[in-house]
């Protein structure tokens, strides 16, 4: 790390009201070969509690200045810590037969107060005429935020856009293998890219039947990149009675895979007594 760097962060992390800055910060110097070309090196522990924030900062030269112990005083309009953030996540709707379970999920997520930044690609506007009453303009009123699928610049595009993770609902084979590519053509595979490449969730609600090879090998290779891939199978077990109640427990599943347990659809509980 270049000398700025590691200054800089033990500045940012030396702020009060950061919640990793727990412990000691160590701004060191490491020479190379005894020479004056130097590396410096930030460690935090985090043993101690938030707000006793020790800058410790030591030096291996043994000169005790000021520049370089990294013993900086906070400056005016420095990094503040943001506190907590609205939970958000996108939702991409693809050309594939299914938008009865997008829309189902946004009603639910718009219900539970949680942001919702949605994308819908060419194919999913064309598909949904067939599948469901409602408008375009009603399907993307359920929606905190919404973007077109060719609009690049959207703040979803860009890994530095905090969120919770994304999930394609459906997800056709054509968006499939854009994702499994990086190919990144749209807004939607684009937004897959980086919510993968952040170490985000990524739920991908894929549809076709029966799959051939490269369906079935694009699904494989997303797994292990650490999608999530979710046909949306009904479960019988339920006993399902109307279209809503196999729509219902598919979503509930849907958002289980994002972290979000919901209540109002059945669950397995063991066999029953009855
Ligand atoms: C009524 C209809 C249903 C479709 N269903 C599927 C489907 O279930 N799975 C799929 O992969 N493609 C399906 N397609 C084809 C996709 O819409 C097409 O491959 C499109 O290029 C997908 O683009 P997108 O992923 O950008 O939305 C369907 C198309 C239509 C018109």
């Amino acid at each position: 790390m270049t000398r700025p760097i590691a200054k800089r962060m033990c500045e940012f992390l030396r702020e009060p009201a950061f919640p990793l800055a727990t412990g000691h910060l160590r701004l060191s110097q490491q020479r190379a070969g005894g020479r004056a070309q130097s590396r410096w090196r930030v460690e935090c522990s985090q043993k101690t509690q938030l707000r006793s924030i020790t800058a410790s900062a030591k030096q291996s030269s043994g000169r005790n200045t000021a520049e370089n112990t990294g013993d900086v005083a906070p400056k005016p309009g420095m990094a503040r810590f943001m506190g907590p953030r609205p939970t958000r996540l996108v939702v991409a709707i693809t050309g594939a037969t299914g938008t009865p379970y997008a829309i189902r999920l946004l009603e639910i997520l718009r219900d539970l107060k949680i942001e919702t930044h949605l994308v819908m690609s060419k194919w999913a506007l064309a598909t949904l005429k067939y599948e469901t009453h409602l408008s375009e303009a009603e399907i993307r009123s359920l929606a905190h935020t919404n973007y077109t699928a060719r609009d690049m610049s959207a703040p979803i595009a860009s890994g530095s856009f905090q969120h919770d993770g994304m999930i394609v609902v459906p997800c056709s084979m054509k968006s499939l293998s854009s994702i499994r590519t990086g190919f990144g053509d749209d807004l939607i595979t684009r937004a897959a890219d980086v919510t993968m490449k952040e170490g985000r969730k990524l739920t991908l609600v894929i549809r076709e039947t029966p799959l051939n090879d490269i369906h079935l090998d694009n699904m494989l290779f997303l797994r292990r990149a650490g999608a999530c891939i979710f046909p949306p199978v009904p479960a019988f077990y339920t006993r399902p009675k109307t279209l809503e109640d196999i729509v219902d427990q598919s979503v509930g599943r849907m958002l289980d895979t994002l972290g979000l347990y919901v209540e109002g659809f059945e669950r397995w509980e063991g066999f029953r007594k009855d």
